[in-house]
């Protein structure tokens, strides 16, 4: 199914849902260098957000640094094309979204790393327990959480935050929810 609305904040974007090859989001803006590994952008609020939410952090002692912001469609499907080169097709699905279907194509997400300096070992730094209490403080989600694989459609991702916004956010955290059960709620309610 084709997504009709890529520019909202609470746009939901996973296996069934997918972004045209040509969209491309409003307001693009690069983060600043000071919070992230190389040029990457994200739209206006959700930079904002994150760049308030790592300096933030480093007041405190942590440094959370961008590793991975708005991945165009092209480059979504090299990716997901070395993942099957690299792991086969079904490993490939559980780690990441062929092209249309990745929410980093909205420039709402991201992939950080803390001082232990590797995304992939996210968890075990001390950077990983701050974002677990405050990301939802900035507007940040955890996309795909542990335990929730069957909801999201991909494997547990501590280092993949999504930005909605504070007050969704803190639903969301404080419900133990993934963006599709909040959605669904939403239009329950
Ligand atoms: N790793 C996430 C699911 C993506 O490729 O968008
Ligand atoms: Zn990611």
């Amino acid at each position: 199914m084709i997504i009709e609305n890529p520019n909202d904040i609470l746009v939901l974007v996973n296996k069934k849902r997918r972004l045209k090859e040509d969209f491309i989001p409003n307001q693009l803006e690069a983060i600043s260098l000071a919070y992230s590994n190389q040029e990457k952008y994200l739209i206006h609020e959700a930079r904002i957000a994150f760049e308030k939410l790592s300096e933030d952090a480093k007041k405190e002692g942590y440094s959370i640094i961008a590793v991975s912001a708005y991945r165009n469609y092209s480059y979504q499907e090299e990716l997901y094309a070395s993942y099957v080169k690299e792991k086969g097709e079904d490993y490939a699905s559980k780690c990441s979204a062929m092209p249309g279907h990745s929410e980093h194509q909205t420039g709402l997400s991201l992939d950080v790393m803390g001082s232990n300096k590797d995304y992939n070992e996210f968890e075990q730094s001390k950077e990983f327990t701050w974002m677990k209490n405050h990301a939802h403080e900035y507007g940040f989600i955890l996309r795909y959480p542990k335990g929730k694989e069957k909801i999201t459609g991909f494997k547990y991702e501590p280092w993949h935050y999504r930005y909605v916004g504070i007050e969704h956010a803190t639903y969301i955290f404080q419900n133990h929810l993934t963006l599709e059960e909040y959605l669904q709620k939403k239009e329950i309610h």
